[in-house]
Order: structure tokens, then C-alpha cells, then sequence
């Protein structure tokens, strides 16, 4: 609808996690960096938190679409999974060619080719999404996995990514060695004022919005206050100005509009 108004290419702010819109904040780049140590370093488990909506997803695809050839990579997103269903996804997505076998057999499967591609001097990574709702026993597996190694290397390195309660699961007892193990940690905040209007002109820019189109420095400001930086929050009150302002026949988006849509939707 507005997007022809305002003569956008692509609706800027959009709740999926496109990669092509990523914005590299001091905080992303941070995770970033910890993320590609992690592997790069085969320190085995890496464990991502944040609030909701603070961009882990969009994190972990920016990953994958940055991540040279010398890494291969397996994502899961949906945690609901058995333990051979977990065996299968991440064997597919590694793209090893495997029939149908029992979940001993996968494993050792996995292993050779583990063994294989670290001689060829690569990484493996496999990135777990929505990690907080992984139950005791499946976080165990991933212990398990995370077990195949070399007399001097981690094999297969494990990004665990998830909200805050993530941490206190893997504080259980039960799960005490699998927190023994993790090595990197990296905890996402959202975004502070400054970056907060950069990351609205890095979206709308990025959508190929011209000079026309204009957010005013208080409807800035009144972003941040409301969303408190959290990116999904952005979103969701800028794609709404947006159809406000054309509704309203607008190319500049003022506080008012802001206010107006906060009390809309949040
Ligand atoms: N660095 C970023 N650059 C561009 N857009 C981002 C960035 N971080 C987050 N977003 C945007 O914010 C929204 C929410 O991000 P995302 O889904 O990655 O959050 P999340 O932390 O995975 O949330 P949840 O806890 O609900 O899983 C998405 O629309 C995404 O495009
Ligand atoms: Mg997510």
C-alpha cells in the first residue's frame, strides 16, 4: 500500500529476519565477533541470549549468509524434535548424503564426516535457535554431540541461541556439565538512542527511500522511548507511522504520528 506512496522498493520494516536489511550495531558486531571466535577458535559451545526481539534470529542468518566455505553449517529453528529427528536435521543440513539409519549409525556418520572436513582444515557449526525451549534431555544430546573431538579439538561447534531463560536452564543440576562446558557467552541488548534512529535510516535506506520521506527528530526520539530499542518494536511502530503518514498524504513522519500509533498497538 504505501509502498508506492513513498516510492519504496521493499516495505522497510518488515518482522522477518532478512538478512539483506542487517544492521551492524556496536552490539551486533559484538556478538558477531564472539560468534566467529567461537568457531574459528572450535571452543565447542557458544551460548547467545537476549530479550525477545533484540535480533538473535536475524543474528544467526546474518552468520550464515557471512560464513566463507571453510564453514559448513547446520540451523536448527524449531526446537521440537526427537533425538533422531535432531540427528537427521542436522546431517541434512550439512548435506551429507545418508539413508535412513538408526540414530547410533548418524552419529558415527556425523563423526566421519567431521573428522573428514577438519583435515580439510573447515569448521562445522550448528546453530540452535529458540534454544530456551529445549528440555533438559535434548540440551544433554547437544552435551553429547559436543563430545566429538579429537584428542586436541572440538569437532563440531554448538551456538545455543536463545531468550534469558536459556541461562537458567542450563543452570539446572542436571545440566551442570553441559554449563561447565560452554565456553563463549554473549548476552544481546537492545539497541541505545543513537543507534536506534541509524538503524531506522539504515532500514528505510536499504528499502530505497528517498530524501522525501523524513522521520523528525522527536518521532525519533519517541521511538526509542517507546520501543526502549528493541528492534521488533521498531519495526512494528514505524511500519505503522508509515501507513499512518499515507494515509494522511504525508512525507514526514512527526511525533504525533508516533503517539498516535503507540497508543494503537502497544
Ligand atoms: N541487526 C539488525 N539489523 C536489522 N534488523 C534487525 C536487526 N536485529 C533485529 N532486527 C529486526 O528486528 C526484528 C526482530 O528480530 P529477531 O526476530 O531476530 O529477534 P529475536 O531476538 O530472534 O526475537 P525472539 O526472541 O522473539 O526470537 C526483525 O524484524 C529483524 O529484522
Ligand atoms: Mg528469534
Amino acid at each position: 500500500m504505501y509502498k508506492k506512496f513513498y516510492k519504496l522498493r521493499e516495505y522497510p520494516f518488515n518482522i522477518t529476519s532478512d538478512p539483506s536489511f542487517f544492521f551492524s550495531s556496536a552490539r551486533h558486531m559484538d556478538a558477531f565477533s564472539h560468534l566467529i571466535y567461537g568457531i574459528e577458535q572450535r571452543k565447542g559451545i557458544i551460548v547467545i541470549t537476549g530479550e525477545i526481539g533484540t535480533g538473535k534470529t536475524t543474528l544467526c542468518r546474518a552468520l550464515l549468509n557471512r560464513l566463507d566455505k571453510k564453514t559448513k553449517t547446520a540451523f536448527v529453528l524449531n526446537p521440537n524434535f526427537s533425538e533422531l529427528q535432531l540427528m537427521q536435521m542436522i546431517i541434512k543440513d550439512l548435506g551429507i548424503v545418508f539413508k535412513e539409519q538408526s540414530k547410533f549409525n548418524l552419529i558415527s556418520t556425523l563423526n566421519e564426516f567431521l573428522i573428514k572436513e577438519s583435515a580439510r582444515g573447515h569448521n562445522v557449526a550448528l546453530i540452535i535457535d529458540e534454544a530456551q525451549n529445549l528440555k533438559p534431555t535434548q540440551l544433554e544430546q547437544v552435551r553429547l554431540l559436543s563430545n566429538l573431538e579429537t584428542e586436541k579439538q572440538k569437532l563440531l561447534q554448538i551456538i545455543l541461541v536463545g531468550q534469558p531463560e536459556l541461562m537458567e536452564k542450563l543452570k539446572l543440576p542436571s545440566l551442570r556439565q553441559l554449563n561447565q562446558r560452554i565456553a563463549v557467552r554473549f548476552h544481546m541488548l537492545p539497541l541505545e538512542r543513537n543507534e536506534t534512529k541509524d538503524y531506522i535510516l539504515h532500514r528505510l535506506k536499504v528499502a530505497g527511500a528517498n530524501g522525501q520521506l523524513n522521520f523528525t527528530s522527536p518521532a525519533l526520539e519517541a521511538i526509542f522511548a517507546h520501543s526502549g530499542g528493541t528492534p521488533r518494536l521498531i519495526n512494528v511502530i514505524c511500519d505503522r507511522a508509515l501507513l499512518a503518514g499515507y494515509a494522511a498524504e504525508t512525507f514526514t513522519i512527526d511525533e504525533k504520528i508516533i503517539q498516535q500509533c503507540v497508543e494503537e498497538i502497544l
